[in-house]
């Protein structure tokens, strides 16, 4: 994905050091900017929801060189969000309170290229997601160029 893999490491393990409840940070800037996706959540308690973003996040970071893990756990994970009453517009939303949450963690030590590193991976996971989200109910889809839609 021509990710910079080594920083965005280095920077996740220095943010989590310095604000181990970075995704507890998170959705409170995502429901203060984006308060309209607040509705969405509630199936599970916030601490569960963060919980689970943080073990989302840390797996993703631990397999960014692991092209055909990402593609199978994020399709899926997108084909969940449908679910969720995920929409594709909603992604920059999510990861622009993420690089805010990151940010303000790193502090002085935030800089253009981490701004830039973590764009690209929040950009490239999202195509994965919003890839599965496209596939989801329609198996077909999945089978490639030769595929015919029998509508
Ligand atoms: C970086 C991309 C994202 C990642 C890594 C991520 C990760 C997760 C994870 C791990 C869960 C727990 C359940 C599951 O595994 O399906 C979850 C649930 C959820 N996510 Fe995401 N997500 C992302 C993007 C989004 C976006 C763009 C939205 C839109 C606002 C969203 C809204 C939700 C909702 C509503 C739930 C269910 C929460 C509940 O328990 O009520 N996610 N997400």
């Amino acid at each position: 994905m021509g990710l910079n893999v080594r920083l965005l490491r280095e920077s996740f393990e220095l943010v989590l050091e310095r604000e181990p409840n970075i995704t507890h940070r998170f959705y409170g800037i995502l429901f203060s900017r984006y308060p309209q996706v607040k509705p969405l959540f509630g199936r599970n308690s916030q601490a569960q929801q963060e919980k689970m973003l943080a073990e989302a996040l840390a797996a993703v970071i631990d397999k960014l060189e692991d092209a055909s893990w990402l593609e199978e756990k994020l399709m899926a994970m997108g084909a969940k969000h449908v679910d969720y009453g995920v929409t594709d517009e909603m992604y920059p939303w999510v990861a622009d309170a993420l690089i805010s949450a990151l940010g303000e963690a790193a502090g002085a030590d935030w800089t253009p290229e981490h701004h830039k590193a973590w764009t690209d991976a929040l950009n490239a996971i999202a195509s994965l997601m919003i890839r599965g989200a496209k596939q989801y109910g329609r198996p077909e889809a999945a089978a490639g160029a030769g595929a015919q839609a029998s509508s």
